[in-house]
């Protein structure tokens, strides 16, 4: 992410900045960061770690693969899975991309998910009770990144619409707020008060209803690796992907427009809507195309990221708002 007026430590990934001065700046990160002593277990560990160290079992891993939903289909290749298994952003572990050996510190089980607010019924529910009360699929969908990379995977999940129903939301309910898990000793760079920790990410409540807007519980047929986000995120294919929160622990239904992280930290360049629109561009560079993970190869970006048909209509007389950014 790009932000501007940043304290002199923090290094940015900078869109403008050559790639390969970029990839110096982020192996420099890189290894300041691995200093930290990180708790990592392995490049990709697959099991969580009780506070005893032992594995904690994944119930849901029998439901894996789930049956992919052919609605949902692409206009491109999938992404090659190695192509993005370290490729990420998860600030929380770190500025550069190279971040899946380090979150693999964080531990999916036990998690608690707690929806509260203006709901009927807000609930806490431990992470395999939720997962038993939903209905897994697959779905197909491209992820476009603000910072104009893009990539396109098989999520495995859910629904949102399926939570806000165990929940009920109340009449007056306008937004949904996700907050991210708080836990510095996992997470270092959640030591750095400059960010506003933990992330947090919003939307309206008519979005969150929308079809498209999908709570993920895998990717590749198999639960999150840590790095994308375990061991529940949110995947907005017509936004902009830091809409997408990872690790989600909290979902609050409210009344007020909540502030996200990136907002937050730079209101001119990151707003509440962030919808993808080639014709608007960040205020430091274009949106018009992206480059494709994996085959590096440059495609013009599409209003929505290619699902206007399916949410164009959530906007209707907002005209005034700043949809794009
Ligand atoms: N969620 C949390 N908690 N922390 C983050 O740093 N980064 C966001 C989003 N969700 C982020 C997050 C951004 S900027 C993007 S592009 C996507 O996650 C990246 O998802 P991916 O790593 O699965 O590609």
């Amino acid at each position: 992410m790009l932000i501007k007026n940043v304290p002199s430590w923090h290094l940015p990934e900078r869109a403008a900045t050559p790639e390969a001065i970029y990839l110096n700046r982020r192996s420099l990160i890189g290894a300041l960061a691995a200093g930290s002593a990180l708790a990592a277990s392995g490049p990709f560990a697959a099991a969580a770690r009780a506070e005893d160290g032992q594995a904690v079992p994944d119930p849901s891993l029998g439901r894996y693969p789930a049956t992919r939903n052919d609605a949902y289909l692409l206009d491109r290749p999938v992404t090659p899975k190695d192509a993005v298994w370290d490729y990420n952003n998860f600030y929380e572990f770190g500025t550069s991309k190279s971040i899946s050996r380090r979150a693999a510190a964080l531990q999916p089980r036990p998690w608690t998910v707690t929806v509260d607010g203006l709901v009927d019924r807000p609930t806490r529910f431990e992470i395999d009770d939720l997962f038993a009360k939903v209905q897994f699929e697959e779905r197909l969908y491209r992820h476009r990144c603000v910072e104009a990379w893009s990539m396109a995977v098989p999520w495995t999940g859910f629904p949102l619409k399926a939570l806000l129903d165990l929940v009920g939301p109340q009449a007056d309910a306008r937004y949904v707020r996700f907050e991210t898990f708080m836990d510095p000793a996992v997470a270092p760079l959640q030591e750095q008060p400059f960010y506003p920790w933990p992330y947090v990410e919003g939307m309206t409540l008519a979005e969150a209803a929308n079809d498209l807007a999908f709570l993920v519980t895998g990717i590749y047929g198999q639960p999150l690796a840590a790095q994308f986000g375990t061991p529940l995120r949110l995947a907005l294919p017509w936004k902009y992907g830091f809409k997408s929160i990872k690790s989600i622990v909290k979902v609050t239904l409210t009344d007020e427009r909540p502030v996200n992280f990136w907002q937050a930290i730079g209101p001119s360049e990151y707003g509440f809507w962030a919808n993808v629109n080639p014709n608007v561009d960040h205020p430091r560079w274009s949106q018009a195309s992206e480059r494709v993970l994996a085959t590096g190869e440059r495609v013009p970006t599409l209003l929505f990221n290619g699902y206007a048909e399916a949410v164009a209509d959530l906007y209707k007389g907002l005209g005034a708002e700043p949809l794009y950014m």
